[in-house]
């Protein structure tokens, strides 16, 4: 895959899982310059399409918050709302803590908190944590992303509140650190069919997965594909009745 988007190796330390962003066992964090490389593709085939934003973008299986807290502070003006959800609401807890970092409070809440380890340990990694949140502070500015994150299985096919999406963005699970939970014995097609009802007619749908399940659906259009290492990203329109 060559980067169209994200062109430049940047130094991602201060996205680091763990030093701003909080992490928790069991939580994964995802590769910051593929994140961007991603959503850039997303915004281009939106913006293609006459939608400039900005846009709301949604994570069904967001575990920690990762990747949308990434593309909140890496594209914040491009954001008009992020909304995650998980069946795990423990990591839901790491994803609203995430998320909250994209908001003044919250980002001064984890100044003091650093601070106070630093304090504490008076250790380098703290002062080191300081300083990557006063950068991500300079990239969201006096922005504040409105979130919400909410439990929920996406396999779940009853009543579906999200509607209107203009992106879903979700990283599956890859069975390893997280596997599928919930019902059914195709997790993915009820992904998919969920998905769609969340996404508005003309939104983006991108999957990230591993290199074992086959990324097509019926009621999608597959815009690109490509690879990256271990994983494979797919790029979908609903299809047009
Ligand atoms: C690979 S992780 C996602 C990591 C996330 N992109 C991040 O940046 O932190 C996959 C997630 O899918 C969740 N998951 C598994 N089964 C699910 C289901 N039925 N509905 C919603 N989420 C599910 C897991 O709990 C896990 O958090």
């Amino acid at each position: 895959m060559k980067y169209r988007f994200a062109v430049e190796k940047e130094d991602y330390t201060d996205f680091a899982s763990g030093r701003v962003l909080y992490s928790a066992p069991g939580t994964t964090g995802f590769p910051v310059r593929l994140a961007s490389e991603i959503i850039q593709r997303a915004f281009a085939i939106l913006s293609e399409q006459g939608q400039r934003g900005p846009y709301t973008i949604y994570d069904p299986c967001c575990g920690g918050g990762f990747l949308l807290a990434t593309i909140g502070f890496l594209f914040p003006e491009r954001v008009a709302e992020l909304i995650a959800s998980d069946v795990d609401g423990q990591a839901l807890e790491i994803a609203r803590k995430n998320l909250s970092l994209l908001t003044p409070e919250g980002l001064a809440a984890r100044r003091r908190e650093l601070e106070g380890f630093a304090l504490a340990f008076g250790k380098e990694s703290h002062q080191g944590a300081l300083s990557s949140l006063e950068r991500l502070q300079d990239l969201l500015g006096k922005r504040r992303i409105p979130f919400r994150c909410d439990l929920r299985d996406i396999t779940d096919l009853g009543p579906f509140p999200v509607q209107d999406v203009d992106i879903i963005i979700t990283d599956i699970p890859y069975g390893q650190l997280a596997s599928w939970r919930g019902e059914g014995a195709d997790p993915l097609d009820r992904l998919f069919a969920n998905c769609r009802r969340a996404l508005h007619s003309q939104g983006v749908l991108v999957v990230v997965a591993n290199k074992g399940p086959k990324l097509l659906h019926s009621a999608f259009e597959r815009r690109e594909h490509f690879r990256l290492g271990k994983r494979q990203i797919a790029f979908f329109q609903p299809r047009q009745q």
